[in-house]
């Protein structure tokens, strides 16, 4: 063989290779999101009246305690983004070794109402419906009824057996992470730079601690100092919030429409004044800064659209369907 054939065919086997790593890497990307199984209305004929019935606890939770919202449309997001959504944000261990007990799901809150939901799902269709399947619907019916947009809620997804408190701790994006962190931990589970400055659109809802954000207002770069990228008018309002080490209080990550569900949140972050690193991050790069500001200067014309699709996205990453997983009894524990 001479040497320019060899050349030739390392080139073709190198760039072969190039291609098959792509598409192995595309394929588990795009399998990580692709959602094979699951569809609109899964449950019409084994479990006709779900949707309502979840409507129905939402709406009489929601009614009395709009504050959980927030919370709840959060624990679908931590639900998929470890291991998929399959419910196993949901399972408690008697060593608390779970993810439950990893530290940014110590702050979810509404777990009682999951296990309300599923309470009332068992007594219409025992053992049919998944809990990773009330994960998502809850997320859509909370949002609805705080004023925020409808999406058809794709259903199938089974419960997984496994939850680990390391794979939360490490997988879930810190609120410290910078653009390339956040588009990354987007990427990787199939989802789009866009999709990531929608769903970063929930923070238009709920609150923070102080511990999730108070380095910006203390201690920066570890010299006593702010985030340069923080309104410095808006620092001087916080830290009245939250002292020095204060780790535990509070605060409304909207000010002012904190349990209403609206496009204010790109506003707040075209103005500087995002609450978390994660969220001013969003103006650091050009995609994700012409979205909020499109937003935030025209009323949020697409934002409604663009959530229930991101969030029906959101909901496909590594879902269980067909005969793998289980439907679990209680959503707590495995069968
Ligand atoms: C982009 C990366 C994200 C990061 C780094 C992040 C981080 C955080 C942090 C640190 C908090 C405050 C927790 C606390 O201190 O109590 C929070 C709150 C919240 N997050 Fe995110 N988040 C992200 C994306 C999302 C997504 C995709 C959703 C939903 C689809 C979401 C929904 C929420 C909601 C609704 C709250 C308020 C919770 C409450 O009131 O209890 N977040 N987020």
């Amino acid at each position: 063989m001479s040497p320019t054939f060899n050349t030739k065919s390392a080139t073709i086997n190198m760039s072969s290779l190039r291609f098959l790593v792509q598409l192995i890497v595309l394929g588990f990307a795009f399998n990580l999101a692709d959602g094979q199984g699951l569809k609109v209305g899964f449950y019409q004929k084994t479990c006709p009246d779900l949707e309502s019935k979840v409507k129905e606890v939402v709406d009489q939770v929601i009614s009395v305690a709009p504050s959980l919202a927030a919370p709840l449309l959060r624990m679908h997001f931590h639900d998929c983004f470890i291991r998929g959504c399959d419910g196993s944000v949901l399972l408690e261990s008697p060593t608390n070794q779970s993810e439950k007990y990893a530290f940014p799901n110590l702050s979810l809150r509404g777990f009682q109402i999951i296990d309300k939901v599923k309470t009332a799902v068992e007594k219409a269709c025992p053992m049919v419906v998944s809990c990773a399947d009330i994960l998502a619907l809850v997320a859509r019916d909370v949002t609805v009824a705080i004023k925020g947009p409808f999406w058809e809620v794709e259903t199938g997804r089974r419960d997984g057996r496994v939850s680990i408190l390391n794979e939360a701790l490490t997988g879930l994006i810190p609120p410290s992470a910078n653009i390339s962190i956040l588009k990354q931990g987007f990427q990787q589970r199939g989802l789009s730079v866009k999709d990531l400055v929608v769903l970063s659109g929930s923070h238009t809802i709920g609150i923070s601690h102080c511990s999730s954000f108070s380095n910006r207002l203390y201690n920066f770069t570890g010299q006593n100092d702010t985030d340069p990228t923080l309104d410095p008018n808006y620092i001087v309002k916080l830290k009245i919030k939250c002292n020095p080490g204060d780790q535990n209080s509070i605060v409304e990550m909207d000010p002012g429409s904190v349990k209403t569900f609206d496009e204010s949140y790109y506003t707040l972050v075209a103005k500087r004044r995002g609450l978390l690193q994660s969220d001013a991050a969003l103006l650091d790069d050009n995609e994700t800064k012409s979205y909020l500001k499109f937003q935030a200067l025209n009323h949020g014309p697409t934002f409604f659209k663009d959530f229930g699709e991101s969030m029906v996205k959101m909901g496909r990453i590594g879902v269980l369907t067909g005969t793998t997983g289980e439907i679990r009894k209680v959503c707590t524990k495995v069968n």
